[in-house]
């Protein structure tokens, strides 16, 4: 099962955050399928194992997508077709616990930066015939859970800006969207499953009976970027195997 593979033939398209996990996989996709990718994270090792895999057509950023010089950047692009907002993070812990220090850098990358990232991409993609913005979100988005309220609260935020941003954009034809998974492993997580009572739980809260794999959010966000999702804005798409659906 694939999509076709000129489906981003002559597209530009950002994944922030495409070192590792989730994002990388929405990177190798679309370079897969003929987008010309800037992938940006930090670490330069990950963006060369990265380019390695398509080097006629991705193109790294080694750069912190937080940065003003990054926002810069993005808006100096001369067209840009599609935007994956995916770099986030978590502070696991109980409300009590919380530090300032927690909320805000949650608040910071979560929000601010996927806000910021948004903002200076919209130059860019008023020179595209039609673009798309996909907002990495999380089924913590629409749900609460043990010592998630401060990374709920940033993805229930992500989906609210979405849903705002779909409709301020429209009139541009920039369409906006959320992939919303469930728990996939990655470097973000690995140290979470370490912990077998915290598997036992993701696993129960799972009817389908499995982790999300990165290759299934790619999927979804693949779809999101491209023009057979050319009417669909505002809304998410959830790769979550029935966690909210409980
Ligand atoms: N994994 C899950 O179970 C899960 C579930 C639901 C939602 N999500 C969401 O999916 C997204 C990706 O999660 P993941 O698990 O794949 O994360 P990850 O394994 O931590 O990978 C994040 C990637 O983003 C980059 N990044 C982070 N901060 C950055 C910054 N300030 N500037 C540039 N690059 C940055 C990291 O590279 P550098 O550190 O080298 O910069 C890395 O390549 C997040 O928004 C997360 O909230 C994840």
């Amino acid at each position: 099962m694939s999509f076709d593979k000129g489906l981003f033939t002559n597209k530009t398209i950002l994944v922030a955050g495409a070192g590792k996990g989730i994002g990388l996989a929405c990177a190798v996709m679309a370079a897969k399928y003929g987008a010309n990718v800037i992938a940006v994270a930090r670490t330069q090792a990950d963006l060369d194992k990265l380019i390695s895999l398509y080097p006629e057509n991705i193109n790294g950023w080694a750069m912190d997508v937080s940065s003003e010089t990054f926002f810069q950047r993005v808006k100096d692009l001369p067209i840009l077709h599609g935007l994956v907002n995916n770099a986030g993070i978590n502070r696991v812990g109980p409300m009590q616990g919380q530090s300032s220090e927690n909320i805000d850098a949650v608040i910071d990358l979560n929000i601010r930066t996927l806000y910021k990232i948004s903002q200076a991409a919209i130059t860019p993609m008023l020179n595209a015939d039609g673009a798309a913005i996909v907002n990495m979100s999380s089924q913590m988005g629409f749900v609460g859970s043990p010592n998630r309220t401060l990374y709920c609260m940033s993805k229930h935020a992500v989906e609210g800006v979405t849903k705002a941003m779909a409709v301020e954009l429209a009139e541009h034809n920039i369409r906006v969207n959320t992939v919303a998974p469930t728990f996939v492993l990655t470097p973000m997580t690995a140290p979470m499953f370490e912990d077998e009572d915290f598997k036992k739980f993701v696993f129960d809260m799972i009817p389908l009976g499995r982790l999300g794999k990165v290759e299934d959010i790619a999927n979804s966000c693949t779809f999101l970027l491209s023009d057979l999702a050319s009417m669909i804005t505002g809304t998410s798409i959830k790769v979550d195997g029935g966690w909210t659906a409980r």
